[in-house]
């Protein structure tokens, strides 16, 4: 432990400036313009990899972003432990909303940061919580106290939902061999309250198009006679949702969890100051579903959202204009035992049911996802909480998180692998945002517990 320790308190200014330069790459991968910047960042993982002293490192190339596989495979009698982590990032924009360039670092000091946080699309998610792993690797390597067998695996497609990772999973079960997933794309309480995420929900996404005449029209020769396109998907919109929050598809909430009286009380149980929250956010009320608090929304309960909604003239100055087509892109979040593709079924079926005779829609689904909910009695969980029980010498507190990665429940279903979800970044540290940042304290924290994990793994597997 002093040893680790040492090695990060010599090598900080290092962790951090090669952060700073994994930053710098705008590995965007929603958008083909950022490919080739995509396939650098691969590089730079792979050889950071090397370099941490993993023996086999190489690029697999897919039909769209590689990923990068790495292991240090040196004693069968050891467990193994996986790594699944993502290079990839969320598209910057708005742009102008940033008070620094979004891939030009900065380090600043925050209310939540006073030790300083690094100010860059992807210092949270993931870049900052991937490459811990890989200094926490190195840091055992040179400490030679690495104390299981790992297979590091980082790809390049999560934010685009990882269809390509799921096939590479499912054609490599052999070589993705290990005992246990090790992955920090998550959040914590707060940096003095220690938290695992438990749990992760599920998503369907789609998009919808409404089509009304067959070209824009005059709004005053027409309006009044031609149903608006907008107007009308804005209704539909609308009473998608009840006065309760309530989402009114048919059937819904027929698989929701039922999460007993209990384990609300339970769930309840971990510090959270609505005021604050809302705070935080400037707004004034949280606006949760009738029966439910706001971490109940966000956790244990399924969404209904629109993420983006587009049509008609948006330029400068007025242009009096009845559109042809509006759309927009909606998403639902998905609580145990929802299936992604059922929900979009569901929601595709009654989208079209509601539509008036004014208009045609088409409902087009994107990528998905499955929930997942995470034990806290099996060995992997009791590694990592005692991990961080020693590092933030408290308990941490496990609490279901309400973002998504899909792949998750994959490993499950394809490896029979459970995952720990040892995330180490705030809620408010603005991932996808403008501003997103990621704390220098969480940074070597997350550094500093995951040898632990690896230590206390191999001690619970061998006893
Ligand atoms: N790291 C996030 C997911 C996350 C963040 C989970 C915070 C829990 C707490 C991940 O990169 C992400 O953004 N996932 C997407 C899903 C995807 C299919 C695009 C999401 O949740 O929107
Ligand atoms: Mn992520
Ligand atoms: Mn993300």
């Amino acid at each position: 432990m002093e040893l680790i320790n040492n090695y990060i308190t010599d090598n900080k200014d290092k962790f951090v400036n090669e952060l700073i330069e994994l930053l710098k790459i705008p590995s965007v991968s929603a958008d083909p313009a950022y490919k080739n910047d995509v396939a650098k960042t691969a590089v730079v993982v792979k050889q950071s990899l090397i370099e941490a002293g993993a023996d086999l490192v190489e690029i697999c190339p897919t039909a769209g972003h590689p990923i990068v596989y790495g292991e240090k495979m040196f004693d069968a009698s050891l467990p193994t432990v996986l790594v699944y982590g993502h290079y990839d990032v969320q598209p910057a924009d708005p742009v102008e909303l940033w008070d620094s360039p979004p891939f030009d670092p900065v380090i600043k000091k925050t209310e939540l940061h006073p030790d300083g946080a690094i100010f860059a699309r992807g210092a949270c998610d993931d870049k900052g919580q991937m490459y811990m792993h890989v200094k926490a690797f190195e840091t055992m390597m040179q400490t030679d106290t690495l104390a299981c067998n790992v297979k590091f695996m980082i790809e390049g497609e999560e934010e685009v939902g990882s269809s390509n990772l799921g096939i590479f999973v499912k054609e490599n079960k052999e070589k993705l061999k290990a005992d246990v997933i090790l992955i920090s794309d998550t959040s914590i309480i707060a940096n003095d309250t220690p938290s695992i995420c438990v749990g992760l929900r599920g998503l369907s996404y789609v998009e919808v198009e409404v089509t009304g005449p067959d070209r824009d029209l005059h709004s005053g020769v027409y309006g009044g006679t031609v149903g608006n396109p907008i107007n009308i998907l804005c209704d539909m919109i609308s009473e998608l949702k009840d006065e309760n929050n309530h989402i009114t598809i048919p059937g819904f909430y027929d698989k929701v969890e039922v999460v007993s009286d209990t384990d609300r009380a339970e769930m309840a149980r971990a510090p959270f100051s609505e005021e604050n929250y809302k705070k935080g956010l400037s707004i004034n009320v949280v606006d949760t579903e009738a029966g439910y608090s706001a971490r109940e929304g966000s956790s244990i309960r399924p969404t209904l959202d629109v993420n983006g909604i587009w049509g008609g003239y948006i330029g400068e100055g007025a242009k009096t204009v009845l559109a042809s087509k509006a759309y927009a892109k909606i998403s639902m979040r998905l609580v145990p035992y929802q299936s992604s593709e059922e929900i979009t079924e569901l929601f595709q079926r009654h989208f079209e049911s509601i539509a008036p005779d004014t208009v045609k829609v088409k409902v087009t689904p994107h990528h998905g996802g499955e929930p997942i909910v995470i034990p806290i009695d099996f060995d992997g969980y009791k590694a990592a909480s005692a991990a961080m029980e020693t590092t933030y010498g408290k308990k941490p507190i496990p609490q279901r998180g309400g973002g998504s990665i899909p792949i998750v429940a994959l490993f499950e279903k394809e490896l029979g692998l459970k995952s720990i979800l040892f995330g180490f970044g705030l809620n408010s540290d603005d991932i996808h945002s403008p501003n997103e940042h990621y704390g220098i304290f969480n940074y070597l924290k997350g550094i500093e517990t995951i040898p632990l994990f690896y230590k206390n793994y191999a001690e619970i597997k061998l006893k």
